[in-house]
């Protein structure tokens, strides 16, 4: 009989003959070993952030629902706040002559290190808010030995945004949408925009209203199944 190999198989097989694997001479060891390859398949890693430095800010409390709705549906997820990584504006004379800033080439190396984001943006005059450019315009330049768009290519995200306004910065995810998209990001279409920020969070972060707390826990669980299949 015929039997297909799935693409896991064939991911556990292509590490398996990388590494040499099987030369391990210990059985639980190599045990071991197969058991993470498998983890990395069916426990998918997801950086979480927003596209703001306040620190009461809505959209930190936003994705950190989502990213606890990805950690319940078996995601590992990390959450980084922009303001923990401080970046100059982006300059190309900069970058010649210094290369990567520190807090960019952090952010890149979480990105690299991560297969799901999960972004909640701020809108600012229509569009994203600067600090959310700056970190992705940085993180977008290539270094040496690295393929083009590394810390982006073939990632999956979702994204979301709250204000106070009425519309709830829908119009910058737009945007944020089609940036995302230009650097090879798969933008799932599911997103929320939360209005009336300013009242709708509790003093915990969670959201007043239960249902919009469940639908952005949603997002984050969505997130998480579609890359477990991408890498089924
Ligand atoms: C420069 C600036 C421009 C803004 N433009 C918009 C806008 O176009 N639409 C909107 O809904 N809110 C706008 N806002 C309000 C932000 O949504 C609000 O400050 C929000 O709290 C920012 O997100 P954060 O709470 O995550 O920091 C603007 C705020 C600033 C400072």
């Amino acid at each position: 009989m015929l039997q297909t190999v799935s693409p896991r198989q064939i991911f556990r097989i292509l590490i398996v003959s990388a590494l040499g694997i099987y030369s391990l001479p210990c059985p639980t060891r190599r045990w071991m070993f197969l058991q993470k390859v498998d983890d990395m398949a069916t426990n998918p890693r997801i950086l979480a952030f927003a596209g703001s430095t306040r620190t009461d800010s809505y959209n930190k409390k936003l994705v950190q629902i989502a990213a606890a709705g990805a950690r319940t549906a078996g995601a590992e997820v990390t959450y980084v706040d922009l303001r923990d990584l401080p970046m100059p504006l982006f300059d190309e004379d900069l970058e010649t002559s210094h290369g990567l800033p520190p807090a960019a080439r952090q952010f890149k190396d979480l990105l690299l290190a991560h297969q799901g984001l999960l972004i909640a943006s701020p809108e600012y005059n229509s569009s994203i808010a600067a600090v959310l450019k700056n970190a992705i315009d940085w993180a977008s330049r290539p270094t040496a030995g690295e393929p083009p768009l590394a810390g982006f290519t073939n990632k999956a995200a979702v994204i979301m945004s709250a204000s106070p306004g009425a519309l709830g910065g829908l119009r910058g995810l737009v945007h944020l949408r089609s940036i995302l998209g230009n650097i090879k990001v798969l933008v799932l279409p599911d997103q929320i925009a939360v209005p009336k920020a300013h009242e709708a969070f509790n003093p915990d972060g969670s959201l007043k209203d239960a249902k919009q707390q469940a639908s952005i826990e949603q997002l984050g669980q969505k997130l998480t199944e579609i890359l477990v299949k991408l890498n089924a």
